[in-house]
């Protein structure tokens, strides 16, 4: 368990930092959504809803976005003094003079950029050209501030360089390469270290530039033999500077890292939501638990019970363990875009930062006895009998500290006291002094370890039993490096020296790992002396051939790794390719063992591919010997990108930057007939382009190269897959036939057995990350098979969506048929079959309506019941069936508020597949909505392919609601509506009672007019039995004379008797119909109070069931008294209808 630090830990700071736009973002015409008011105040606003801002504090933020100029010296500056512009200069004053004077004060210290691809991090941390980074402003200082430094104090520097790419370490700073990586081992002392890993020490600044070109190429070629885009790499450069006080016998340690981290949003693209394998890839693991590690340490930092913190989960966490919750003095610095694009990825970025910033750490000041070797060796190199040793030159009076100018605003990040002046040599304190105050430190920050100097100078926490600690208090030191002080906590011990094993020698170097050999620091600097001479020759050759040869330079995705590799055409005939006989070797996808021929011959340079090895130039696939010209695209291979740079005689001034990566995948997908305007109308042909176009144009360009990459793979490995890109028009499955929706996606083939699949582009991404692991393990000659359900090239066989017809349901609205042959449009707007549909209104029963129904205007049918019928009869002319006789479809759609699609049976093998499938639809109470649905929407039907192995679509009818005769229910809104809110059920409950009481209103006045018909049927008959009794009596009553001329006596008794039977059988049928209405409503009243009494349920999981549950029985109510009403009406209409005819006959 992490206890709640004490209440004097550093905290991690924090600062953010956001950029201009980029090219990309001004062609996108994007607006700017980040604002920052103050020196440490970052706003963002939501652009789909400007009210919504969110604001954040940390404690810088700088404003890198509007307000600069650019000098001719390519610097960016401020453009006038009113300017909140912060550049390079601002940011190195508050964040690297803070990291220095941390180091001269014998701290550690961390600086970790963070943030999605293109924010920033690199530019921020390493610089572009004149607009120099943190790192190498940082070194620059440092040895300036060394050079001026008193003679009789010794100061070392190294310098090491690391990526960690897909959980691997690989040293960049030295050419040996060792599958899988450098390790990362635990020692008990030191904790994490890089075992073997190049540590150099530096003398002087240009070395450091030297080696920092020498990592960037090593980089470089690392990302270009993978193509393994180096936004998913981590670097690491850590500086270890080491200040020795011979006189004092004392060193001061700090181990400075500087961290470039991966691009921060790839996390969530690789996550493809829906892919089997969205777990399977390592290449974000190291980032994602720095994630969970900050979390975790935050979480501790506010009193969170935190059981675990899991720095061993991953490569990156292990390294960075001092830098978070630690012994180092630690920023963030957060870049972020402007852009309302990058709004989410923004969002995200501060919100991280924000759990960052609640990190603490416990920085303590790392001092340590000088062995007596060392104090030796140390004076030796202080007498100067090495001439380059790093003691300052002697005689100077000692300079101020590094400078700590403030030009604007309140103090640097790095005002964590009163200044310790480190350069005065009194003012370093005696070893005692100073384990007195790493004492008092410690037990105020971190009193539950022992603690040793880690190769990172980290404090490590060493737990020992009390029993051990009670031998220790006792026996005295063991020799006099390691000094041990009892703390207040009885079983803790300090060492605040080198452990002793590696005191023993002669400057041992910790951080370099307990296996590494240890040499004295004048030897290493000789070793590294002999290197860089050798380097120097090397550079001077190099900076020779670049005036006189044509060359090709290397073209990256990330700007830092541009230009860095350059290709000499020397004159004559030369080969290049992957082999190393070539005169040029090449390494990259798709680059065969003989590639290309290039000549230099009279002026002139060509290029000619070796059979049907890929060369492009100027975005074109060439086949035949070209001539080049300066400035020339050449792209090798699948995706190996260079800029051609002629003659010396064909070379003007130009500005090589505008030929980036994008212009060569531009330039590409132009060649390919891909474009902004043929992917999207712009509006009017003027106008800006739709957003929307803009960014899947984007995807296209993203994923171009990276299809071609996969398929290069897919062919080296074996794999027979083709992988092809498309852009989606979501108008096919927008029902208003909107055009503007369109996505990226991937159509892959197995060219072998035809099977076809569809990826999504965050599908794709991640599966291309995990082909790149297994093509790794090819290329290292390790085992790459994998089983089929690991396999990034495999997936289980799947219904392909080929393409939707649109068919526009207007008719309905007119009560009129409508039978179409509508064509399936595929994503790319080809035919790929006919459908024949048919769709008709009809009765409850599907009696099919006729023109006598047709209403003139929809609203007539506003409120009625609604039935008609889907009918799809048959799929006609189906590419998919054609090319492959095995296969089969599906057809499947979704009317209006439908939950689910519909599908029709699978037919399989058949070319022009007869479906004969018909649907009845109800809507029982045709709504406004349903009504200006039909007339302004049209009805999508989906054609699917199957494949052999593939599942069917579910034809199932589960979730919908049906009508008592078996129809599927449409515009069921209020009843949806039922089911969410939860409360109106009871709403809905006393609607309905109302219509019953205004069905028991009308049944009581249908009950009057039965007395009323009654009272006269008993008079008539009064009347005749008094007719029939006295004589004459045969006067028909009053209410029944008829006036014309009479029937005779017996003719008339008839007549009279076929009346009162015909009356008599009218009440009868009347009363029947009464009788069933009554029956009915009491049926109604028993549902009704079935439903009064129907409770929800006290579970919320139940809520679901129970609410459908209601609305079913809401629905059997209602119908049930819509139908009794319905029939009662009709039953009265015929009663009223034949007593009429009765009446009319006895007149
Ligand atoms: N503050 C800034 N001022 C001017 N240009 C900038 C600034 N920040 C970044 N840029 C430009 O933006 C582009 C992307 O920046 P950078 O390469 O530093 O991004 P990144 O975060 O390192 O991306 P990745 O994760 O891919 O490595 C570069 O062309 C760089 O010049
Ligand atoms: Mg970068």
């Amino acid at each position: 368990m992490t206890a709640a630090p004490a209440p004097g830990a550093d905290r991690v700071r924090v600062a953010v930092r956001v950029r201009p736009f980029s090219q990309r973002e001004k062609d996108a015409g994007s607006k700017c959504v980040v604002s920052m008011h103050s020196r440490n105040t970052t706003t963002i606003r939501d652009p789909r809803n400007p009210e919504h801002r969110k604001t954040f504090t940390f404690d810088l933020a700088y404003w890198s976005h509007s307000g600069f100029q650019v000098g001719e010296d390519g610097v960016f500056t401020s453009a006038d003094p009113s300017s909140e512009f912060a550049g390079q200069r601002e940011v190195f004053r508050d964040l690297g003079r803070g990291i220095l004077d941390s180091a001269w004060q014998g701290y550690n210290a961390t600086l970790l950029a963070y943030g999605q691809t293109g924010s920033g991090k690199s530019y921020s941390m390493v610089g572009f050209g004149a607009n120099k980074g943190i790192i190498p402003s940082v070194c620059e200082e440092l040895f300036q501030a060394i050079e001026s430094r008193e003679r009789n104090q010794e100061y070392q520097v190294t310098f090491s360089m690391l990526e960690i790419y897909n959980e691997q370490v690989r040293d960049l700073l030295s050419g040996a390469k060792r599958p899988g990586g450098l390790r990362v081992r635990e020692d008990a002392e030191l904790g994490f270290y890089v075992d073997g890993l190049k540590s150099v020490p530096c003398e002087n600044y240009a070395q450091i530039e030297r080696l920092m070109e020498q990592g960037t190429k090593m980089r470089t070629t690392a990302s270009t033999n993978l193509n393994a885009s180096s936004s998913r790499s981590h670097m690491v450069i850590t500086l270890r500077f080491k200040q020795v006080f011979p006189d004092r016998g004392l060193t001061k340690l700090s181990s400075i890292n500087l961290v470039d981290l991966a691009g921060s949003e790839r996390q969530k693209s690789s996550g493809a939501e829906g892919d089997r394998l969205r777990e399977g890839s390592r290449v974000n693991l190291s980032l994602t638990n720095l994630g969970n590690v900050i979390s975790a340490l935050a979480d501790a930092a506010v009193g969170k019970r935190v059981l675990h913190v899991p720095y061993r989960d991953s490569v990156l966490t292990k390294l960075l363990q001092p830098a978070l919750g630690g012994n180092s003095r630690t920023t963030l610095i957060a870049a972020i875009s402007p852009a309302d694009i990058c709004y989410e990825e923004t969002l995200s970025t501060l919100r991280y930062a924000e759990r960052a910033k609640k990190v603490r750490n416990k920085a303590v000041v790392n001092t340590a006895a000088l062995t007596a070797e060392s104090r030796t060796g140390n004076s030796k190199l202080l007498l100067g009998d090495d001439n380059s040793s790093m003691a300052a030159p002697g005689g100077r009076s000692p300079p101020s500290p590094p400078a700590r100018a403030h030009t604007r605003g309140p103090p640097t990040l790095y005002d964590f006291g009163p200044y310790e002046a480190p350069t005065k040599f009194e003012s370093v304190p005696s070893p005692a002094q100073t384990q007195l105050r790493l004492v008092t430190e410690l037990s105020s920050s971190a009193p539950e370890g022992a603690r040793a100097f880690s190769p990172g100078g980290a404090i490590l926490t060493r737990w020992r039993s009390s029993a051990d600690s009670r031998r220790e208090s006792r026996a005295p030191p063991e020799n006099e490096n390691e000094t041990c002080c009892n703390l207040a906590f009885p079983n803790l011990r300090l060492s605040t020296s080198l452990p002793a094993a590696l005191a023993a020698r002669p400057s041992a170097e910790p951080w370099l790992g307990p296996r590494a050999p240890q040499f004295s620091w004048a030897h290493q600097l000789a070793q590294a002396r002999e290197e860089w001479r050798q380097h120097h020759v090397a550079l001077a050759q190099e900076q020779q051939m670049l005036k006189t040869l044509p060359h090709l330079l290397n073209v990256n995705e990330d700007p830092q790794l541009t230009g860095v590799l350059k290709y000499f055409i020397q004159a004559g005939s030369c080969d290049a390719g992957r082999a190393a006989s070539n005169a040029i070797t090449l390494q990259g996808l798709g680059i065969s063992d003989k590639h290309a021929s290039f000549t230099n011959l009279d002026g002139k340079v060509t290029v000619a591919p070796h059979g049907k090895c890929k060369v492009v130039v100027n975005g074109v696939t060439i086949t035949a010997k070209t001539k080049l010209q300066h400035l020339d695209r050449v792209i090798l291979g699948s995706n190996s990108a260079y800029l051609y740079i002629g003659l010396p005689s064909e070379r003007g001034g130009q500005d090589l930057r505008r030929f980036d990566y994008d212009f060569f995948q531009l330039e590409r997908a132009a060649a390919e007939g891909v474009s902004v305007d043929k992917l999207g109308t712009r509006n009017g042909g003027a106008g800006p382009t739709d957003p929307s176009v803009l960014a899947v144009f984007q995807d296209y360009i993203e994923l171009m190269p990276l299809v071609a990459e996969a398929n290069q793979m897919s062919e080296e490995l074996k794999k027979g897959l083709k992988m092809e890109l498309k852009v989606k028009n979501l108008a096919s499955s927008d029902s208003r036939g909107y055009d503007l929706q369109k996505e990226v996606m991937v159509k892959v083939t197995n060219q072998r057995t035809h099977e076809v699949w569809v990826w999504s582009k965050a599908k794709f991404i991640n599966r291309k990350f995990l082909m790149e692991e297994l093509y790794q393990r090819f290329l290292d000659g390790e085992d790459s098979c994998v089983a089929q359900e690991d396999d990034p090239f495999w997936d289980p066989m799947e219904a392909v969506h080929l393409g939707s017809a649109h068919v526009w349901l207007q008719p309905l609205a007119y009560c009129m048929e409508l039978e179409e042959q509508v064509a399936f449009l595929g994503c790319d707007g080809l035919e790929e079959a006919l459908l024949h549909i048919h769709v008709r209104p009809c009765s409850p029963t599907g009696r099919a309506c006729g023109e006598e129904d047709m209403v003139m205007d929809p609203l007539e049918l506003l409120g009625e019941r609604m039935d008609f019928q889907v009918h799809i009869v048959r799929c006609l002319g189906a590419t998919w069936l054609e090319e492959d006789a095995e296969r089969g479809v599906q057809m499947g759609y979704r009317i209006y508020d439908l939950p689910h699609a519909l599908y029709t049976k699978p037919i399989w093998k058949t070319e022009n597949p007869q479906i004969e499938e018909s649907v009845q639809f109800t809507a029982l109470n045709a709504s406004q909505e349903f009504l200006n649905y039909l007339q302004t929407n049209a009805l999508i039907v989906d054609l699917w392919g199957l494949q052999e192995g593939c599942a069917e679509l579910s034809c199932s009818r589960q979730g919908l609601m049906v009508t008592g005769e078996g129809h599927i229910m449409v515009d069921t809104k209020d009843m949806t509506t039922v089911m969410t809110t939860g409360q109106t059920p009871s709403n809905r409950t006393s609607e309905l009672h109302l219509k019953l009481l205004e069905l028991e209103q009308e049944t009581e006045l249908l009950r009057k007019v039965n007395r009323a018909l009654r009272e006269e049927n008993l008079r008539l008959r009064e009347s005749l039995e008094r007719t029939s009794s006295s004589q004459p009596a045969h006067e028909p009553s009053a209410a029944l004379t008829v006036a014309g001329d009479a029937a005779p006596w017996p003719e008339r008794d008839r007549e009279r008797d076929r009346e009162c039977a015909q009356r008599a059988g009218c009440d009868r049928e009347f009363a029947k119909a009464l009788k069933g209405f009554y029956r009915r409503m009491t049926t109604a009243t028993g549902q009704l109070l079935r439903l009064r009494r129907h409770e929800p349920p006290e579970d919320d999981q139940m809520l679901r069931p129970f609410v459908q549950q209601q609305s079913q029985m809401l629905q059997d109510f209602g119908d049930l008294l819509e139908s009794s009403l319905w029939t009662l009406k009709t039953d009265v209409a015929l009663i009223v209808k034949k007593k009429r005819e009765c009446l009319l006959q006895s007149e």
